[in-house]
């Protein structure tokens, strides 16, 4: 026994910024952007904080699934940053929600919504649960350096959620990390200790991006892989590869490495950019919203990321 996905749901700011607008105060170009990342335009957040998106994209995958917020037995949310280092976001979110059941964040970056879907598992597993909420929230635009064009032009901001129930869907799964804060990290604020020695300036998303380009292309492809063989499946046995959107160019890599038809693989990075960890339930949101999921389907999903993490992971929808 271990999950089955019965609602998505999914939020985005109402803001939406195009290559031309960043270019009006960034030495960059749509053309660059375009044909460097496939990315055309991103939602960022103005009035909206992160709290906001997370319990939109719940409201949304709850009404999807005609769940009831308190047959909820958890809250888990994956972010990098929630509005506050404590509470948690799923806290503040289960509050939205009028509900006290356990709730926590997870933090893996990129490959968040998988390493949350992984660890629900165990709660099925043990009976210790019979329905939970998964929301992977990130606002990306407020961690990144909007005078470096080498970084900020890559991210967006979204939510996306999923309400899980007891079932069999999870069919294979693979996680893993490799400490390593040079190529890609966010520093934490530093307070106003008058007893600190350090005088450090205002820490912004710094990333090496053609290092993590290259780890990026062998964790996608090692990923679908293994959890292929896991789960006895040949590539042409997968119906829809939901890979993390980072960079047009490294899913294609990707691509031309595995035997998985081309058609299968869904992509939408281009409205949206890099959302870390929600890219991966936004887009199933939006199939399943479109009629595009048919029940019995497989699905494999492939993420990676500051940690630096990877995730993949097969399941019959
Ligand atoms: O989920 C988190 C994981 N992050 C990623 O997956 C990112 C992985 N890396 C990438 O996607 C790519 O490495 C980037 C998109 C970040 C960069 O693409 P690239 O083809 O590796 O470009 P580059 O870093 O080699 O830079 C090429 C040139 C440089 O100029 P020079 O030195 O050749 O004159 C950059 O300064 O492009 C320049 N450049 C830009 N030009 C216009 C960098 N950013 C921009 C920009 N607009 N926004």
């Amino acid at each position: 026994m271990n999950f089955k996905i019965i609602g998505t749901g999914s939020a985005r700011p109402a803001c939406v910024k195009t290559n031309n607008d960043l270019a009006e105060f960034l030495d960059t170009s749509d053309e660059w952007i375009r044909t460097r990342t496939g990315i055309e335009e991103r939602h960022v957040c103005q009035d909206e904080t992160l709290t906001d998106l997370a319990t939109a994209a719940a409201k949304a995958a709850l009404e999807n699934s005609g769940t009831d917020p308190q047959e909820l037995d958890f809250v888990i949310c994956s972010t990098i940053r929630g509005d506050y280092i404590t509470p948690s976001l799923a806290c503040v979110v289960a509050r939205n929600l009028g509900i006290h059941c356990m709730a926590f964040d997870i933090n893996a970056a990129c490959s968040g919504f998988i390493y949350a879907l992984d660890c629900a598992t165990g709660y099925f597993e043990r009976g210790r649960a019979k329905k939970g909420l998964i929301v992977s929230a990130e606002a990306m635009s407020k961690m990144v350096d909007w005078h470096d064009r080498a970084t900020c032009v890559l991210f967006g901001d979204a939510a996306g959620a999923v309400v899980l129930e007891q079932g069999d869907s999870l069919l294979a799964s693979t996680l893993s990390s490799d400490g390593n804060t040079e190529v890609l990290s966010i520093p934490h604020v530093n307070g106003n200790s008058p007893f600190s020695d350090s005088k450090e300036e205002p820490h912004y998303l710094y990333m090496n991006g053609q290092e993590v380009y290259k780890f990026a292309v062998n964790a996608m492809s090692t990923g679908l892989t293994t959890v292929m063989e896991e789960a006895g499946l040949a590539p042409e046995q997968i119906d829809h590869v939901f890979p993390h959107q980072a960079n047009i160019r490294i899913i294609q890599t990707a691509m031309r490495k595995l035997k998985i038809p081309h058609d299968r693989y869904r992509i939408n990075i281009s409205h949206y950019g890099n959302t870390s960890s929600a890219c991966i339930p936004v887009l199933l949101d939006e199939m399943n919203q479109a009629g595009k999921l048919q029940r019995g389907q497989i699905i494999a999903m492939t993420a990676f990321g500051g940690g630096l993490t990877t995730g993949a992971m097969v399941i019959r929808w």
